[in-house]
């Protein structure tokens, strides 16, 4: 059976509530995984070699474009060999940590991994999405709207014009509400959300592994 590919790209190691919130999930868990801390070892933003490397025959690459298309090969290889996905991706700024945003540009190739009109190699598979953040981003926030991380990695991982992975979130929120007295009042929606966050992922664990071990 091919392997659960479990991507982390929090800075904040084991304190880090999404890697906590994976935990949950990698408990239930019992198949292969291959694991890939962006934060511990980041991969290289995409260079103008990289670029230029995907549109010309590897036999005519010069030194620098051979070592970036040979970064992208290993980084594509291990995201289309896992049969299913844990990314754990945290708010920074609205938006998503850059050492995740530069491992998708790695992998994101037109032509290659991704084909406008006709699915791509891994459309279908499940994903799992922790997403932990401190403040609040749902209906009926202030800041409704401004998650600029789950709508964009729902856009990049899951369109059917994109991979077409099929997508779940978990979204731990409030995680500031017991280090910001401003946010004391918040604490008790935070600790459901956390519970609940918690929850979610086990079950999800179990569901993906039915979902997996039915199409090996
Ligand atoms: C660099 C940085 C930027 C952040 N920006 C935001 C933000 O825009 N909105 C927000 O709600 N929380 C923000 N936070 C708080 C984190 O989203 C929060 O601490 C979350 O728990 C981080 O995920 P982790 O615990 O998995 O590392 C930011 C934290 C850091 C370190």
């Amino acid at each position: 059976m091919s392997y659960l590919l479990h991507i982390d790209s929090s800075s904040l190691g084991e304190a880090s509530i999404s890697r906590q919130v994976a935990q949950s999930f990698l408990d239930g868990w019992h198949g292969e995984v291959v694991h890939r801390d962006l934060a511990a070892a980041p991969v290289p933003h995409i260079s103008a070699a990289g670029i230029t490397a995907r549109a010309t025959d590897p036999a005519q690459h010069t030194d620098e474009q051979a070592a970036a298309a040979a970064i992208q090969d290993t980084l594509i290889e291990e995201f289309l060999g896992a049969g299913a996905y844990l990314f754990t991706v945290p708010m920074y700024n609205l938006t998503m940590p850059s050492v995740f945003k530069a491992w998708l540009d790695q992998i994101i190739v037109f032509g290659r991994t991704v084909k406008r009109g006709s699915p791509s190699q891994v459309a279908g598979r499940p994903a799992v999405v922790i997403s932990a953040r401190g403040g609040s981003y749902g209906p009926g926030a202030p800041r409704y709207g401004l998650d600029y991380v789950v709508p964009v990695l729902e856009a990049l991982l899951g369109h059917e014009d994109m991979f077409g992975l099929d997508v779940t979130t978990v979204i731990p929120e409030l995680t500031m509400a017991p280090h910001e007295t401003a946010l004391a009042a918040l604490l008790p929606m935070h600790e459901a959300s956390m519970a609940g966050a918690h929850h979610r992922a086990r079950v999800l664990a179990g569901k993906l592994a039915d979902v997996t071990s039915a199409a090996a």
